[in-house]
């Protein structure tokens, strides 16, 4: 079958078999972790320790968190907020008598690598003293673990169990800032658990916040006397430059030929001093390096003098070329850094003088009038523009250059949008009714969703069976859908696949769903790499084609090797097998029989329809896709295995991106007649046979 471009009907592994490579950016999985510069490195521990910024403020930090039940910590990047301040408190005992300092982060790679640091720096094994908890992986020991690292997600799952937290004596909303999903729900239910905890300490932590929004939100003090305030706010400052702001006097229309561009102009007209540029994902950063790439190779054949170093840096990047942005480099050469917004409070990058700001960023996004989420290229706020701007003046005075107008940036949001307001909330409904909040709508949030999002939702989850008519949880399929790690589609799934006679096989797949960047495209071998992907293709689309990669992957005796040779991502098949088994787990717990389709694709494939019905579109004559429910324009993603194929009449997705167009993502051929036997909450045949959505009935 090599080379073939033929696409096989549900190939089945030992005939031989792959697709293309994506960053998902806002996916939580990723896998690899974010570079982390260390100027003290060559010191002692402890030296090290005392040199960051935050040090200096330690007897103030505890004395706060003695005194207020609620702090609030603003410091710049790499300060030592998230290393020291826990260590600060078990130092002081907060964490004796078997009682946890527990640290929250919004994303799953940073709690891994704060904790391997922090056991580190306390000479201590990871998972013992120090350890963390992020979903499918617990490296953390109840009798032992002081001081444990989450992700915020897990903090709301802990509450499932132990809905007070009463083994933790203080409690660090790191990275608030993020205001991501989890986050924000975090912040709501702990304010609900402070109220019946006067005992327990909360510490909001933060590069940039709007303070005064989260003390209103915290102060429990309802005296109106400042004096008997509960919440305080500390800033431990960073030396920072004034910044020269540049706009540019008419719009620009393609801003990453304006990039490269003003990159050019900078190397040419200015002093010393590295760039920092900020654009919005992956393919970008990458065109604008290869750019930047041949124009520094032309000047040098000029014979300029200084040359240009250009690095790419995001968070898909393997750790090695992300440590390259660190390095320092000769005076002759000037270092250009090509980023996506993990530049901007994730990670920094000293000696940057220069700043070039797209004004753009990529956002998980929900449109309530479409039921649609995706992920869409947004204009920032001007939060985030000045932050970027800030970058530059760190080592000196410096300059940003704003590639858009003064008039678009007054039109900028003032800040980010919390993803709480631009998400489908079904998944956190479904959490709050776990924990006991029957009235979603009057839950304390800090942002509150928009009304027609709720709604939504709860129309979802009561379509999926999570729900009955009175917007209760149902009795088990609701209880256990919630109980799942998983947004409820996947749940509800995985939950019927016994149903179906195809357990093993979703459960694989869900796995393997869980994974970005299973195929492996490196840059100068895409035709090898897509050669070898295609020989997984199916013709029944994405997620046949990775229960395929996964079975043979099984069958190679999980070989590297064998990865290699097929352009397999090897350490994502590692953890697909190892989410495959959490996840077997917890079927076997809720007694999902456990069976398999023996090769029959339909049979699997109305077991994903039973899940993902929501999500499905059909064939339009002009060769795109329209939504169901609202006849939305869909397109099928270039990494999708149906993508160039002849495009079947309906397909369900997991989910859709947004950057030119709508691009469906993990896509699969399905019928018709499927949906309305497996959704007919959502969905009823039309008297001329074609099929139309209706509005479910929810509450
Ligand atoms: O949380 P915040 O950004 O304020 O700083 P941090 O994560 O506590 O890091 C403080 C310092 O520890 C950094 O500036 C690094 O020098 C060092 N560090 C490290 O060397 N390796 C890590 N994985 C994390 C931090
Ligand atoms: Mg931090």
């Amino acid at each position: 079958m090599a080379g073939s471009r033929s696409m096989l009907k549900f190939w089945k592994p030992g005939s031989d078999a792959p697709a293309i490579s994506e960053e998902r950016e806002l996916n939580t999985e990723t896998i690899g972790s974010t570079a982390v510069f260390n100027p003290y490195i060559a010191l002692s521990i402890e030296k090290q320790r005392q040199k960051l910024p935050v040090f200096k403020h330690r007897n103030n930090i505890l004395y706060l968190v003695e005194n207020f039940q609620t702090v609030i910590i603003v410091g710049e990047t790499g300060c030592g907020k998230t290393t020291q301040i826990p260590q600060y408190l078990l130092e002081a005992g907060w964490a004796a008598e078997g009682r946890v300092v527990g640290v929250t982060q919004p994303r799953r790679v940073a709690a891994v690598s704060v904790a391997s640091r922090v056991a580190e720096e306390r000479g201590a094994r990871l998972g013992h003293e120090v350890g963390y908890t992020i979903r499918f992986d617990d490296c953390s020991d109840p009798q032992a673990t002081r001081i444990k690292f989450l992700t915020d997600g897990m903090l709301v799952r802990e509450m499932m169990a132990d809905p007070l937290l009463k083994k933790y004596s203080v409690l660090m909303l790191d990275e608030a800032h993020e205001r991501t999903l989890c986050t924000d729900i975090a912040i709501g239910l702990l304010k609900k658990i402070q109220k019946k905890r006067r005992d327990l300490r909360l510490i909001v932590a933060s590069a940039t916040l709007d303070a005064k929004k989260f003390h209103q939100f915290f102060n429990l003090n309802e005296s109106g006397d400042p004096t008997k305030d509960t919440c305080g706010i500390l800033t431990v400052e960073g030396r920072t430059f004034p910044v020269d702001i540049f706009y540019t006097v008419s719009p620009v229309p393609d801003y990453v030929k304006a990039t490269v561009e003003t990159v050019m102009k900078i190397h040419e007209t200015e002093d010393n001093g590295d760039v920092l540029v900020f654009l919005t994902g992956q393919d970008e950063v990458e065109k604008v390096v290869l750019l930047l790439k041949d124009q520094a190779r032309s000047l040098s054949r000029q014979g300029m003098k200084k040359h240009l170093r250009v690095l790419p840096m995001y968070s898909g990047l393997p750790y090695a070329e992300q440590m390259k942005v660190f390095e320092r480099v000769p005076a002759t050469v000037r270092k250009v850094v090509v980023a996506t917004n993990i530049a901007e409070t994730s990670i920094t990058i000293n000696g940057i003088v220069f700043v070039i700001d797209c004004a753009f960023v990529k956002l998980r996004a929900y449109n309530p009038s479409t039921a649609i989420e995706s992920l869409v290229v947004t204009p920032i706020s001007k939060a985030s523009a000045s932050q970027r701007a800030g970058r530059a003046g760190r080592n000196r005075p410096g300059k940003c250059f704003r590639l858009y107008t003064e008039e678009d940036f007054e039109k900028l949001p003032s800040s980010t949008v919390p993803e709480m307001q631009r998400t489908n909330l079904a998944p956190v409904i479904l959490q709050l009714k776990a924990l006991g909040i029957d009235n979603v709508l009057r839950f304390s949030f800090l942002s509150p969703p928009p009304a027609q999002t709720m709604v939504q939702a709860l129309e979802l989850l009561y379509a999926l069976g999570g729900l009955d008519n009175y917007g209760r949880l149902t009795d088990p399929m609701g209880i256990r859908m919630a109980e799942f790690p998983l947004s409820p589609m996947f749940a509800k799934m995985l939950l019927e696949s016994g149903n179906f006679g195809c357990s093993k096989e979703i459960v694989t797949i869900a796995a393997m769903m869980q994974i970005q960047n299973i195929f492996v495209v490196p840059p100068n071998q895409k035709k090898a790499a897509a050669r070898e992907h295609r020989k997984f293709a199916v013709a029944e689309g994405d997620h046949l084609t990775m229960l395929n990669v996964y079975e043979a992957y099984m069958k190679h005796q999980k070989s590297s090797q064998w990865c290699q040779q097929h352009y397999l991502n090897y350490k994502g098949l590692q953890r697909a097998a190892t989410v495959r088994e959490q996840l077997r787990r917890l079927m076997s717990k809720f007694k999902v029989p456990w069976t398999s389709s023996e090769g029959d694709p339909d049979v699997i494939l109305r077991c994903i329809v039973s899940g993902f019905f929501s999500n499905a579109a059909r064939i339009h004559h002009s060769g795109s896709y329209r939504t169901l429910r609202d006849d939305r324009e869909l397109h099928i993603h270039p990494t999708s295995v149906l993508y160039g194929e002849k495009p079947p009449k309906w397909v369900v997705f997991n989910e859709v991106v947004q950057t030119s167009k709508y691009f469906m993502r993990d896509v699969t051929a399905v019928e018709s007649s499927w949906l309305v036997e497996l959704a007919p909450h959502f969905y009823k045949q039309a008297k001329h046979g074609s099929l139309g959505s209706k509005r479910s009935r929810v509450l």
